[in-house]
């Protein structure tokens, strides 16, 4: 593995792959790397001749109170996790690197970004779409792979693809969890052990209103009080939203019909975690 953290050695390095026809698939992160993570890189290990991990905790996309400095990062750990998945380049480029002086351009999405974590962490998504848009142009991949995990991120990479007609195929891939039930993702090491033992709620109540559902309920507004009842009894966690939407287009609902995202945020002490369930509703 090849552990890159200049743009132009990157560009150079792609830019003879792609002479030589190769496809590459594209795994970007900002690493403390989980099974989520390693699933996204099978996948795309499966798929392309090559593949190219990125880890940079991006600070664009983090909110001025927001966990930045915090977030975990252990890069000797994600280095040998990435070998053992068979990634043929870690690019691992400093903030300087990424952003050597204020950026005189940035993206600006428009589209659902006005509910979730579009409305709770306002910038959060120009930030990403901003940072995506550079490795896109850096790793120039003819794949790239998102968790489900980050719903709303799925929609709006989808919408940056199109719009910006990037020559590459977005592939969404299933939320992994840990056995009770948890989304696995990096900041869960954040979580005290009391919030720990009680984050498993968070999916049990999906699970709940997925059940809810089944027996035929439809109005959106009872199955988010479902959901918001059983965290806040549950658990020492903070609501921030419960919410239900179509899915990828993020509009409201009257009823549930046809393709819905219920999604959620939950603030624990030092943490805030996502989770959703999308469901096809007949
Ligand atoms: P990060 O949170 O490190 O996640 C990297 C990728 O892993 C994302 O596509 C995310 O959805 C996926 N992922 C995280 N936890 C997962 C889980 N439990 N199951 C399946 N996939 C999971 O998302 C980001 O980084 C950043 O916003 C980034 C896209 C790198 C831009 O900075």
């Amino acid at each position: 593995m090849r552990v890159i953290t200049k743009i132009h050695e990157m560009q150079t390095e792609i830019k003879n792959l792609k002479s030589q026809s190769k496809t590459i698939g594209f795994v970007p992160t900002m690493g403390f790397l989980h099974e989520g993570h390693l699933t996204l890189l099978k996948k795309a290990r499966q798929e392309n001749d090559l593949v190219v991990l990125s880890i940079f905790v991006n600070p664009l996309q983090f909110g001025p109170s927001e966990d930045f400095s915090t977030y975990p990062r252990d890069i000797n750990r994600d280095q040998s996790l990435a070998e053992c998945e068979g990634v043929d380049i870690l690019f691992y480029p400093g903030v300087e690197e990424m952003y050597p002086q204020p950026s005189s351009v940035r993206v600006i999405v428009q589209e659902r970004t006005d509910v979730l974590c579009g409305k709770s962490r306002p910038g959060h998504f120009d930030g990403v779409a901003t940072v995506l848009t550079k490795l896109f142009n850096i790793v120039m991949p003819t794949r790239a792979y998102f968790g489900k995990k980050d719903a709303q991120q799925v929609a709006v990479v989808e919408g940056l693809i199109s719009d910006f007609n990037f020559p590459i195929e977005l592939i969404p891939v299933d939320i992994v969890r840990e056995e009770d039930g948890l989304a696995k993702s990096s900041r869960n090491v954040n979580l005290l052990l009391e919030e720990r033992a009680q984050a498993s709620t968070i999916f049990k109540s999906l699970t709940a209103a997925k059940t809810e559902i089944g027996k035929g309920v439809r109005d959106p507004n009872s199955i988010k009080t479902l959901v918001t009842d059983i965290i806040t009894s549950q658990t020492n966690g903070e609501v921030d939203y419960v919410e239900i939407y179509s899915y990828p287009q993020l509009k409201p609902l009257e009823n549930l019909d046809g393709t819905c995202i219920i999604a959620l945020a939950v603030k624990f002490s030092k943490v805030r975690l996502i989770d959703n369930i999308i469901l096809e509703v007949g």
